[in-house]
């Protein structure tokens, strides 16, 4: 079986963990979109790693990583990821794979990125100032760099020159010593260097994917930020460049969608947001306070606070519809340990109107105010419980309510952040997956 575990909310779900923990289960990990704005939080044996292009399955040593075509890689990150890995003693060899199709963020992007949020004021997305959104726009726009073009010098150079000119142009009047006039010698040379390192890795992930799956190997999809980040489907402008939701696996990857056999959504036990745009649940008070405390919701890539709110079950109902999720992966139950009560958005009150489905239009959801249905807490801790029937009473309520309003079973409940702080739910998921 095949499956895509992707966000069903703002992103930082805890999509690290869930791959990681079922990365046993299959043979390739492979990403298919975003950059290194992700920041996918994994604990094992003991450690931290925070992985940004490197899919989460990478800790494993057998294991294939594959980053596809609809990811924008900063080769200067990706580097350094991997050296840290190795200084931790995990190594790449040659168990990574980079789509030749892959577009390339580079230095000018960065600057874009900052010039674009500072131009916008107080319209400003909240990005995470990785030159992620001018990178796409330099896809989209038909003037990018892919991996491929790295092993074409005369034409590379060509393509850098025409978009550092562009970038010295643009940046122009701003051009104080923090904008200084770059140099295009400086990033081919940077260019030069990078292709060196990558070149063993780059392939044709499309042909490398139907292969193995012709030899009957099994491959997990691993997706980046969150339905509601998605530049169609999120809260626009207040998203992020990529297709985050399903559609994206298979332009991302060159996969046919019959590849993708389940869907798993992973969703926190509440709700959080980091950057601008609309979040109907926020809480600002001392419960927002505390989820942001005990659940440590701060930035894994930028380190800002995160905003925090109650679940809302409207923004998973759609994730679910978009996505067409099987199930979901419902992470940081214990966070919510110790409250008296918890509220779950059921319904937003827009204009008078009861919206049972989220707005398209970001002015009108951030109007919008949740209709909340309140459910008791509990107060003995499900911290590590790793079996369904262990959970206090009001925890199993409380999950069972948030599978009938978003209509899917939670497949697996993530009760802390080691890979054995999990329960997994047998027979909600086709094919059972074991957890390691
Ligand atoms: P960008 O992806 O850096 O352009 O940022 C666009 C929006 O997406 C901002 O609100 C970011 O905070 C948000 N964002 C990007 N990546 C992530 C992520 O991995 N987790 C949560 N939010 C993200």
């Amino acid at each position: 079986m095949n499956l895509a575990v992707l966000g069903a909310q703002w992103g930082d779900e805890g999509k690290g963990k869930i791959v990681d923990l079922l990365t046993p289960n299959f043979s390739i990990v492979a990403r298919y979109q975003g950059g290194h704005n992700a920041g996918h939080t994994v604990y094992a044996n003991g450690r931290k790693f925070v992985l940004r292009l490197l899919p989460s399955g990478i800790l494993h040593p057998s294991i294939t990583c594959i980053i596809g075509n609809g990811v924008v890689i900063d080769p200067v990150a990706l580097f350094a990821e991997i050296d840290e890995l190795a200084q931790a003693g995990i190594e790449i060899g040659d168990r990574l794979l980079v789509s030749d199709k892959a577009h390339l963020i580079l230095p000018y992007h960065r600057d874009l990125d900052l010039l674009s949020e500072a131009r916008r004021g107080e319209r400003r997305i909240g990005t995470t100032s990785r030159g992620i959104g001018p990178a796409y726009e330099d896809k989209i726009a038909r003037r990018g760099i892919r991996v491929g073009d790295l092993a074409n010098p005369a034409s590379l150079e060509d393509a850098v020159r025409h978009n550092v000119d562009a970038r010295n142009r643009l940046i122009g009047a701003e051009a104080t010593s923090e904008w200084k006039t770059m140099d295009r010698r400086d990033v081919l040379a940077g260019l030069e260097r990078a292709w060196t390192r990558m070149r063993p890795w780059v392939t044709d992930v499309s042909v490398f994917l139907a292969r193995a799956r012709q030899e009957g190997r099994a491959v997990m999809f691993e997706g980046a930020q969150g339905t509601l980040l998605d530049i169609d489907h999120g809260t626009y402008p207040y998203v992020t460049s990529s297709n985050a939701t399903i559609g994206g696996v298979c332009t991302g990857l060159g996969v046919g969608p019959k590849a993708i056999d389940t869907v798993l959504g992973v969703a926190k036990a509440y709700t959080t947001r980091v950057g601008e745009g609309p979040l109907p649940t926020e809480l600002t008070g001392p419960i927002g306070d505390r989820l942001r405390e005990t659940g440590k919701e701060f930035g894994a890539v930028t380190g800002r606070p995160r905003r925090c709110g109650w679940y809302d079950a409207v923004a998973v109902r759609y994730a679910v519809r978009v996505n067409g999720l099987d199930a979901l992966a419902l992470t940081k139950l214990d966070v919510l340990d110790g409250l008296p009560e918890l509220q779950v958005c059921t319904a937003y009150r827009c204009n008078g109107a009861t919206l049972t489905e989220m707005p398209g239009d970001h002015a009108q959801l951030a109007a919008c105010e949740p209709i909340y249905e309140t459910l008791p807490g509990w107060s003995a801790p499900t911290q590590g419980v790793k079996t369904y029937d262990q959970l206090p009473r009001e925890a199993r309520a409380y999950v069972a309510r948030l599978e009938e309003i978003t209509g899917v079973p939670a497949a697996i409940v993530s009760t802390g952040s080691g890979r054995d702080e999990t329960i997994l739910r047998e027979g909600v998921l086709s094919r059972p997956l074991a957890i390691r």
